[in-house]
């Protein structure tokens, strides 16, 4: 039998009948192959990919090493579970995490599949250390889909909607930002209010924090901020968990974001970028405090699958081979560049920011911070993949463009990307969306 045509359309189809509508959907576009930084759909047409899986291929589509190593794996084995027949991959990839966490002290690391199933253990770890059940942890934050990490989550719908109740002992203070008007001192304040309203310090066993705060709007911490945090961990004996989910693997133009503020967390949590397209997320932190669980209380089925490990060794290598901090700093300061110029003319950029390649642009009605503009990154998004460009958005208002390209894009495709962008936007300007 003649195989059927695939199109967009009738996978589109098919997808609604064969899915529930919670499984959320960007773009009306089905994957055939992808290479670095460019995506081909089921009917041959190419787009630019400025979302990376959602920073996740920081090494780019199909990386030939990660081929190569997954490849290799394969005719291995592919699966023994850690826990039941240990390999040496996974340990060996332990031991670089452990040496790339920032801090003098031995650190130790264990590997899960998830980014949500990374922030459970490490709140798993931090109560098993500190024997106290409170998180705090930030307004806007996005830590997960399970119904812990929906608990920390600092953003209801569509993340929240009917799904509680959620956990207990969680909860929020403001995350600063500068661009709406949350200053350090406001987080702060917001934090000592928990204690005398909500919860004792002396009951709480961790701060969990974004050091660039991801779907919240790519909203960079300031060192300020992170060392006050620190600080205040330090006076009541709270553990920093930090998590880079979405800020690690050389995203930001550091290894872990976290860096750039000198603070030392007692927890990491990385995932997305690790794998290079592989499930594979991990926690590293202070070895003390990561051996308070008893044995048999961490791990899981498929958590470190060598397939996983293999390929993440090869990323590893490849951050460090091609140099993908620096290129994050320089892709950030290109991205950053173009939108400042961009905003001399449009009124309807609030905002540019960012932290290496973790770079975004708000958009806001007359540039008033106040009045959030979606209609804007909504029409962009969607104008942009009619131009072969993917986009997503972010923010609690849904109004920043998130760019999030693999590190490995060239100057040549990004500039494409971002010729693309100022076309639609110069476009928008003159329709008399600003
Ligand atoms: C900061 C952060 N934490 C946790 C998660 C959850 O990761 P996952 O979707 O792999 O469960 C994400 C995902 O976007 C994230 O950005």
């Amino acid at each position: 039998m003649a195989p059927t045509l695939q199109t967009n359309e009738s996978l589109m189809a098919r997808r609604v009948d064969a899915l529930p509508r919670g499984v959320g959907n960007a773009h009306p576009v089905f994957a055939k192959k992808a290479l670095n930084s460019e995506i081909w759909d089921v009917e041959g047409k190419r787009y630019i990919d400025f979302c990376a899986g959602i920073a996740v291929v920081n090494t780019g589509h199909c990386h030939p090493k990660v081929i190569a190593a997954v490849q290799s794996q394969l005719e291995q084995f592919t699966h023994t579970c850690f826990q039941v027949v240990a390999y040496e991959g996974y340990i060996s990839l332990a031991e670089r995490l452990n040496r790339l966490a920032p801090g003098s002290a031995p650190k130790k690391t264990f590997f899960m599949n998830t980014g949500a199933e990374a922030v459970e253990n490490a709140v798993k770890v931090a109560r098993a250390f500190t024997g106290r059940p409170g998180v705090i942890a930030f307004n806007g934050a996005f830590h997960g889909r399970t119904l812990l990490t929906l608990a920390l989550t600092g953003k209801v719908a569509p993340y929240k909607t009917g799904f509680g109740p959620f956990p207990g002992d969680v909860f929020h203070a403001p995350y600063p930002s500068e661009a709406h008007g949350i200053s350090v001192d406001d987080a702060i304040a917001g934090i000592e209010k928990i204690f005398k309203n909500d919860i004792e310090a002396s009951r709480v066993a961790a701060f969990i924090v974004e050091p660039v705060q991801g779907e919240g709007g790519y909203i960079p911490a300031s060192a300020e901020f992170l060392q006050r945090l620190r600080a205040l961990s330090e006076q009541y004996g709270i553990l920093l968990i930090s998590d880079e989910i979405q800020s690690g693997v050389a995203r930001t133009g550091k290894f872990f974001a976290i860096e750039y503020s000198g603070v030392v967390p007692d927890i990491i949590t990385m995932a997305k970028g690790l794998g290079g397209g592989t499930p594979i997320s991990a926690i590293v932190g202070r070895a003390d405090v990561m051996d308070s669980a008893i044995p048999g209380g961490l791990g899981g089925t498929y958590g470190g699958n060598p397939l996983a490990c293999a390929a993440a060794h090869a990323v590893l290598d490849i951050v460090e081979e091609e140099k993908l901090c620096q290129r994050s700093t320089a892709i950030g300061e290109r991205i950053r560049a173009f939108f400042t110029e961009l905003s001399k003319t449009l009124s309807f950029i609030g905002d540019v920011r960012g932290l290496g390649a973790m770079s975004a642009v708000e958009f806001s009605t007359g540039g008033d911070k106040n009045r959030p503009a979606p209609d804007i990154a909504n029409a962009l998004k969607a104008k942009a993949l009619k131009q072969g460009l993917i986009l997503l958005n972010c923010g609690v208002n849904g109004n920043v463009l998130r760019l999030m390209t693999p590190l490995t894009i060239s100057d040549q495709v990004l500039d494409e990307g971002l010729a693309i962008i100022g076309n639609i936007l110069n476009e928008l300007a003159r329709i008399g969306k600003a």
